[in-house]
């Protein structure tokens, strides 16, 4: 693992926990401290604040993310949250989730602007990008890779992406206890790093790429020994407390891998 590119398992809550839930949970995530990686959890929006307050009273090594972040600094947008008021709680943020592009019917662009004000706030930017079922079978995997990558670059310009993670997670593959093949993720995400290298040649030593869907702790280490695989998004395997933490030490046992 490359110092400068530390393994990162981030859990994303969806819209799941209540508010006792939700400090159990990360509590159970909080009082393991896995050395070697960075942890992020993603709780609904209403926890991110007494998640945080936890966090800082008890000294947990973990980033506490959210879900979403508006693309607008502030003004007229009813129901959006801006990345100024997610910073003060918030080290990450995720932008472009396969449920955000279906049932918000999200663009590139209007992702790349959220990756944007993500980055601009100091926080860590998560571009999520990844194919459907259809889009695979029509053998469009790398097409639309490099479409969802292109479009949110393109709007994002100018802003410092040093810390930019970019989450490979085909929407195939997410809630479907059906991850993809060790293979699948290594091509998809070696795709992802060739396509940094040739356009953002910059941010090809820093980028960390994410494999999410169906993450479990019988299939993470297999994942995370993939070269270009440097953690895991995980979704219903992060709503367990003892599934995740032993996702994070699969990852953690990597840790001193070579970089490739
Ligand atoms: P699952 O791990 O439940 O497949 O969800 C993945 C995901 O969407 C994480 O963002």
């Amino acid at each position: 693992m490359s110092p400068e590119r530390p393994m990162l398992v981030a859990g994303n809550w969806k819209m799941n926990t209540s508010l006792d839930e939700a400090l159990v949970l990360a509590a159970g995530v909080g009082n393991l401290t896995v050395s070697g990686i960075e942890t992020a959890i993603c709780p609904p929006f209403p926890w991110l604040v007494p998640v945080a307050r936890a966090g800082r009273e008890h000294g947990w090594q973990i980033v506490v993310g959210a879900q979403d972040c508006s693309a607008h600094g502030n003004g007229a947008y009813t129901g959006e949250t801006s990345a100024a008021m997610l910073q003060p709680w918030c080290g990450m943020a995720l932008a472009g989730h396969s449920e955000r592009r279906r049932y918000h019917h999200e663009s590139d662009a209007l992702i790349g602007e959220k990756v944007r004000s993500i980055a601009g706030a100091g926080m860590i930017p998560v571009l999520c990008i990844g194919e459907t079922q259809e889009e695979r079978d029509a053998d469009q995997t790398e097409t639309v890779l490099e479409r969802q990558l292109g479009g949110a670059f393109r709007a994002a310009q100018g802003a410092d992406l040093n810390k930019l993670v970019v989450a490979y997670e085909p929407v195939w593959a997410i809630g479907t206890g059906q991850a993809a093949t060790v293979q699948d993720a290594a091509a998809a995400t070696a795709f992802i790093r060739g396509w940094l290298r040739q356009h953002a040649t910059s941010l090809v030593g820093t980028t960390r790429i994410l494999y999410g869907g169906s993450v479990t702790p019988d299939n993470a280490a297999g994942l995370f020994a993939q070269p270009d695989v440097d953690g895991a998004l995980v979704g219903g395997a992060s709503l367990k407390a003892a599934d995740f933490n032993r996702i994070r030490e699969a990852a953690a046992a990597l840790a001193t891998r070579e970089i490739s």
